[in-house]
């Protein structure tokens, strides 16, 4: 499917207030988000009038994303890292001024090729858990601070976990991925009930067998014709956080 270009942003007034999109001047998170579906996040996000920092670790993929999308903000960092995660989510709330949503979207797929769970090292199960499960689970927590006081602001919260059809399908060899991924739809729905009275909604979202280079990775031999392609399911995500949050009318000036 061909990405669409969307020029409602385009051709304003000074002054002149934005089309009714409650994403249109949202503080947007978004872990991995210089290929794949979250590349296609931040395109989304910015189309649409949003503020978005972006996660990666390579930080020359993260630089040249950064350049191709101003005002998008880049941020070198690995979330499977402990020690990453206060700094990451220090120069998320200070680029954006606050967090209106998070995106949990960075993935690990434990042992590639993937493996039976016999021939699965510990160490590539504990990868996964990392990147999957432990990492969300921390920054989730640095920033629920953040997400709390723009949900008493009036503004919503949404934290959305990119989740996946292995963490409900006992697909074999996929077995550290899935496992990752049921904990972390679990954790989602936990969240979702325990915050609820402080206006934070959490979502777990399983996007599709989509053409990504992690997909590529686990099945090499997939046909890409078959699959959905990353900025359809960034679409589809973009409108399901939308019908969660209040409809802003800014200005151009900006929202801050
Ligand atoms: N593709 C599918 O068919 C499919 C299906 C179901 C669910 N999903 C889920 O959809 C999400 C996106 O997958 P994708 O296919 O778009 O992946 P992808 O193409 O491999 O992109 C992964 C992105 O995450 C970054 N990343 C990886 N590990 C990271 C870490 N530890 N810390 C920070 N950034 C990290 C990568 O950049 P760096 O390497 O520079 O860090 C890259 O920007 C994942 O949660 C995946 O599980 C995908």
């Amino acid at each position: 499917m061909a990405f669409r270009i969307d020029t409602d942003f385009q051709g304003l007034q000074p002054g002149a207030p934005r089309p009714a999109d409650p994403i249109a001047g949202c503080r947007v998170a978004i872990t991995g988000g210089t290929a794949g579906l979250g590349l296609a996040l931040v395109k989304e996000f910015i189309l649409r009038g949003a503020s978005v920092a972006f996660v990666a670790r390579n930080r020359a993929g993260v630089d040249q994303v950064a350049d191709d999308h101003p005002g998008a903000h880049g941020i070198a960092g690995d979330v499977s890292r402990k020690d990453d995660i206060y700094t990451i989510a220090m120069q998320i709330t200070g680029e954006l001024g606050g967090l209106d949503v998070l995106i949990n979207n960075a993935s690990s797929l434990g042992p590639v090729p993937l493996a039976l769970l016999g021939d699965t090292h510990c160490e590539d199960l504990e990868s996964a858990l990392a990147t999957n499960l432990l990492g969300p689970f921390r920054l989730t927590k640095a920033l629920l601070g953040a997400l709390a006081a723009s949900a008493r602001e009036g503004r919503g919260a949404v934290v959305l976990n990119i989740s996946s059809d292995a963490a409900v399908n006992p697909y074999p060899r996929w077995g550290a991925y899935g496992a990752s991924k049921a904990a972390l739809h679990h954790l989602t729905r936990i969240w979702n009930e325990e915050l609820a009275e402080e206006g934070i909604r959490f979502l777990s979202v399983d996007p599709g067998d989509m053409d990504t280079a992690l997909h590529r990775l686990a099945a090499p031999d997939a046909d890409p014709v078959t699959l959905k392609r990353p900025e359809a399911s960034a679409r589809e995500i973009v409108d399901s956080i939308a019908a969660l949050l209040p409809l802003r009318v800014l200005s151009t000036e900006g929202n801050r």
